[in-house]
């Protein structure tokens, strides 16, 4: 590991604490989600959307809590990325959202992007989506990282 990974990694695990700290106080659900939001967006520059999408009960994704500007309000079931991450049950990488096949463009600034599944239990609910305004923006220790602190949001 180099040591921009190393301190991409140490800089998340403080995050994790803190929402750890943070999560003590409340269970529920949206304000969790909400709080990740702030905390991921406004500790790091280069996230240019940051937020969640839930599986609505007719099984689109709906846009939730976010932190950014204004986005898509519904994702149709299968396209884009964040449908991609339901459908694969792991997390997706897009350096560069241009040449990802049925990207879903809710702002043109967007140029890399990565997606979380959001699990309650084995179910997946929803995910995290965050769109960097750079390219390539995002890795693996992005990805292992955000899946630690998604699954803050359904933990006990
Ligand atoms: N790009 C996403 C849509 C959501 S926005 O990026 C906020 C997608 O292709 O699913």
């Amino acid at each position: 590991m180099n040591s921009n990974s190393r301190n991409k990694e140490q800089k998340y695990q403080r995050l994790l604490v803190q929402l750890e700290e943070l999560f003590q106080k409340v269970d529920n659900p949206l304000s969790r989600m909400a709080t990740i939001c702030a905390v991921l967006h406004h500790k790091n520059p280069h996230f240019f959307w940051t937020g969640f999408y839930l599986i609505s009960d007719d099984n689109e994704l709906e846009v939730a809590c976010y932190q950014g500007p204004l986005a898509c309000m519904r994702l149709k079931k299968d396209t884009g990325v964040c449908w991609s991450g339901i459908n694969s049950t792991q997390a997706v990488i897009v350096d560069d959202v241009h040449s990802f096949p049925g990207h879903i463009a809710c702002n043109p600034l967007s140029k890399s992007e990565i997606v979380i599944p959001l699990r309650n239990g084995q179910k997946i609910v929803g995910v995290l989506d965050i769109d960097s305004d750079k390219l390539a923006a995002f890795d693996t220790t992005d990805a292992e990282m955000l899946t630690k602190i998604v699954n803050l949001v359904y933990e006990q």
